[in-house]
């Protein structure tokens, strides 16, 4: 603990500092910063409607125990059951994605597995591929060629091989080619597939069940991770996977078995959000619309992404200028906040915009005018 003081004024020095900062809910502020994607996190008609169904007799504010000693288990069931019958699959929950991540990985790795994953996974998946001690090796960004390659190399000399990616990249709103990926599954039959949908569950897909439902690819992969604190506009994570290993992971997933479940009263309110998502499409193509007014405007100034969501990065590669741009926009009524490194590497540091169906068209043209004075 001796160099701490130090190690601050180093991250102060270059701009990376983070500071929590004060609330800022009681201002009248446009939020680009958050991952309510559906702008539900906020709708008081819906909060209301919860409340006066849900919370009218009795409602579990903890569930002071972990699945496996507590004694409410309804409201888990349900919801792992709702989500089951949605994706045909069966389903674990997990008190968020990063425990999922942190949990799973381990369980299913070992030094006997190589897991490859994609350069900019998030830092989860990082941590549970640390957790796992199995050998690992990251494939360049979004190259399913380079991860081609090596699976050729390595295959024989590995009983599983397991690919781990994200749908929807949450800090370049860039997405994977998922059918790519199952074609390469079905020629290395060591080959088993991770798919965060940390940032597709609730944005794409007919019901909103993430890229894996778009492409109609969703028994192809071995585990999808979807999330409920984004578009979920909740709290907790669930996994979807086949019965055997969803036993398995009741008995191996450390996250799973040795932290308390989340509380029963935002089981629920999960549960009721997914029941509006399911029909929501005319919110997502409104999102993917608004999502390409913004991309499109970037380019047109020359800050091209290869963003085609709803995660939309102006890439600025200097965190002093990030700050500062941020602080421009917080003044003129927009929450736009700035991602610096460690999050992205450095000279990448960008302004992470991400967009929400509540935006109308009218507040994005307003935005990018605004835009046009500061950038
Ligand atoms: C791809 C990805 N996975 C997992 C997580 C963690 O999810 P949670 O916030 O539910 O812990 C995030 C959070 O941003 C994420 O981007």
């Amino acid at each position: 603990m001796n160099n701490i003081a130090d190690h601050l004024k180093v991250l102060q020095k270059n701009g990376n500092l983070r500071t929590l900062r004060a609330d800022l809910s009681h201002k009248k502020l446009i939020d680009l910063s958050s991952n309510d994607y559906l702008g539900l996190a906020n709708r008081q008609d819906l909060i209301n409607k919860f409340i006066n169904e849900n919370c009218q007799d009795e409602v579990a504010m903890t569930s002071s125990a972990s699945r496996l000693l507590s004694i409410t288990q309804q409201c888990y069931i349900n919801l792992e059951h709702f989500l089951g019958d949605l994706y045909d699959r069966d389903v674990l929950l997990f008190n968020s994605g990063y425990h999922a991540n942190c949990g799973i990985i381990p369980a299913l790795c070992d030094k006997n597995t190589l897991i490859l994953c994609d350069k900019l996974v998030h830092a989860s998946i990082i941590d549970g591929i640390i957790l796992s001690r199995a050998k690992f090796i990251r494939f360049k960004h979004n190259d399913l060629e380079h991860l081609r390659n090596l699976i050729k190399i390595h295959h024989t000399q590995y009983h599983e091989i397991l690919v781990v990616t994200e749908s929807v990249f949450s800090m370049d709103g860039d997405i994977c080619d998922i059918p790519k990926l199952v074609e390469i599954k079905k020629e290395y039959p060591e080959v088993k597939l991770y798919i965060d949908e940390a940032h597709g569950f609730g944005i794409y897909g007919k019901k909103g069940l993430g890229l894996t439902e778009h492409f109609d690819l969703i028994n192809n992969i071995d585990v999808i991770i979807g999330t409920l604190g984004k578009a979920g506009a909740s709290v907790g994570a669930f996994a979807v996977t086949d019965a055997d290993v969803k036993n398995y992971l009741i008995n191996s997933a450390r996250s799973f078995i040795f932290s308390t479940v989340f509380p029963p009263v935002n089981c629920k309110w999960s549960q009721f959000m997914i029941e509006q998502i399911v029909d929501m499409d005319n919110e997502r193509k409104h999102l993917h619309k608004i999502s390409k007014l913004l991309n499109n405007f970037f380019a047109s100034i020359g800050y091209a992404s290869n963003s085609t969501s709803q995660i939309i990065p102006l890439i600025i590669g200097n965190s002093h200028k990030v700050l500062e741009l941020s602080q421009h926009l917080l003044d003129i009524g927009y929450i736009a906040l700035p991602i610096r490194t460690p999050t992205v590497p450095v000279g990448t540091e960008r302004i992470r915009f991400s967009l929400n169906a509540g935006l109308d068209y009218e507040t994005i043209d307003t935005l990018i005018n605004k835009l046009k004075e500061l950038l």
